[in-house]
C-alpha cells in the first residue's frame, strides 16, 4: 500500500492528540500545519466531513474523538505511520538532495530519522557498551541505519523491528550480523531474556500503551540488561514544567517497578539538531524541488520550524536514558 486516504491521515493525526482533547479548531489547524503538511489545503474540510459522518465530535469546548471512534482512529494511526514512514524512506532512495541533507544534519551518510547529531550518537553508543558476544534489539529501527552501525562497530548481533514494512525491507541486506522484522511496538512478540541491550532512538513516543511496551521490552532483556533510549519531553501553553522532567513524562511514568533509570540531559544538543535541520533545509530547498521532492522538504521544514520554536520557548527537554533490569 503506497497511499493513505485523507480521512485516514486526519483520523490518525487526531488519535495522537486524543489525550489533549477537546482541542479548539485553531490549535488543531496550527498543529496540522506542522505535522500533516500533506493535508494543507483540505484539513478543515476533511475534519468537517468526519464530523458530519459522526466520527469526530465538535462541541463548544472544541473537537474530540468519541469512544466509538477509537478503534477506527487507532487503526488509522497505525496505517498512516506504516505507510508514511515507508513511503518517505522509499522516495528518498537515490536522492542527492537528501544525501546532502543527511550529511549536514547527522554528520554521516546513513539515512536517519532521529534527532541525534554525531555527539549524541557517540554518547548513545557508549551507553550501549555492546561487545561481540552481545545481542541487541533496535526498537523502531526504520531502515536500520543505527542498527547496522551499532552491530558493525561492536561486532554484536542486532535485531531491528519497525511497523513500516518497506523500511524493514530496505534494512535487509545491510552490513553487520543482523535480522529485521515487521512488528508493532504495541504488540511485540519477543523471545524471553534474549537481549543484552534494547535501543530505542526517538521511538518511545509512538506506543499507545507505553507501560505495556516497556514490560515486553524488559521481559526480552536478560537480567542486568539495559534499555538505552533517546527521548524528548515537550509541554504546551496549557501544560506544566513537570512534564519536562523525565519522572513527570510519559516515559518516566511507564517504567516498570524495580527498574533503575539513570539519565543525562542533552537539551542543548537536541536544539542544535533542529537548528542543523533548518540550516540544511534552507540551503537545499531548490535541490529537493528539482528532484520533485518539495512535499517532503515542506513537511520537514514545518516540523523543524515548530520543534525549534518549542525549544526556543523552553518547552522541550531531551534526555539520553539508561534503564537497567534488576540482575
Ligand atoms: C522518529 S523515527 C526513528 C527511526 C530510527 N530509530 C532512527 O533513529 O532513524 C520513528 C520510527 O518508529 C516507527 N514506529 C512508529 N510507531 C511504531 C509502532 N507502533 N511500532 C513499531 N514501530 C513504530 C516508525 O515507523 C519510524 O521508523
Amino acid at each position: 500500500m503506497n497511499e493513505t486516504s485523507p480521512e485516514t491521515q486526519v483520523l490518525g493525526f487526531l488519535w495522537r492528540r486524543r489525550r489533549r482533547m477537546p482541542m479548539p479548531l485553531e490549535a488543531l489547524v496550527t498543529n496540522a500545519r506542522a505535522m500533516l503538511s500533506d493535508r494543507d489545503g483540505d484539513f478543515v474540510e476533511v475534519l468537517e466531513s468526519l464530523r458530519d459522518e459522526g466520527v469526530v465530535l465538535e462541541t463548544g469546548e472544541g473537537w474530540s474523538l468519541p469512544r466509538s471512534a477509537h478503534d477506527r482512529a487507532r487503526a488509522a494511526m497505525r496505517e498512516a505511520v506504516s505507510v508514511g514512514y515507508s513511503r518517505g524512506a522509499a522516495r528518498l532512495v537515490g536522492s542527492d538532495a537528501h544525501r546532502r541533507y543527511v550529511r549536514a544534519v547527522y554528520g554521516w551518510d546513513v539515512p536517519s530519522l532521529n534527532m541525534m547529531g554525531p555527539t549524541q550518537r557517540q554518547m548513545l553508543k557508549a551507553r550501549c557498551a555492546l561487545r561481540p558476544a552481545h545481542r541487541f534489539l533496535d526498537l523502531g529501527c526504520n531502515t536500520g541505519g543505527i542498527t547496522s552501525w551499532l552491530a558493525v562497530e561492536s561486532g554484536a548481533v542486532g535485531v531491528g523491528v519497525d511497523l513500516a514494512a518497506s523500511a524493514i525491507e530496505m534494512a535487509r541486506g545491510l552490513p553487520g550480523r543482523l535480522s529485521f522484522d515487521v512488528q508493532d511496538m504495541d504488540e511485540l512478540e519477543l523471545p524471553a531474556e534474549a537481549f543484552d541491550v534494547v535501543v530505542a532512538v526517538d521511538t518511545l513516543y509512538f506506543p499507545d500503551n507505553l507501560a505495556a511496551t516497556l514490560l515486553a521490552v524488559f521481559a526480552s532483556l536478560k537480567p542486568g540488561g539495559r534499555l538505552v533510549a533517546s527521548y524528548s519531553c515537550y509541554r504546551n501553553d496549557r501544560g506544566s514544567d513537570d512534564e519536562l522532567t523525565l519522572s513527570g513524562s510519559g516515559f518516566g511514568r511507564a517504567l516498570p517497578d524495580g527498574v533503575q533509570a539513570e539519565w543525562e540531559e542533552v537539551t542543548e544538543l537536541g536544539r542544535e539538531a533542529w537548528g542543523r535541520k533548518l540550516a540544511a533545509l534552507a540551503e537545499l530547498k531548490a535541490a529537493f524541488a528539482a528532484e520533485g521532492l518539495h512535499d517532503l522538504w515542506l513537511s520537514r521544514q514545518r516540523e523543524s520550524e515548530t520543534l525549534a520554536g518549542v525549544y526556543d520557548r523552553g518547552w522541550a527537554r531531551r534526555y539520553l536514558v539508561t534503564a537497567v533490569k534488576p540482575g
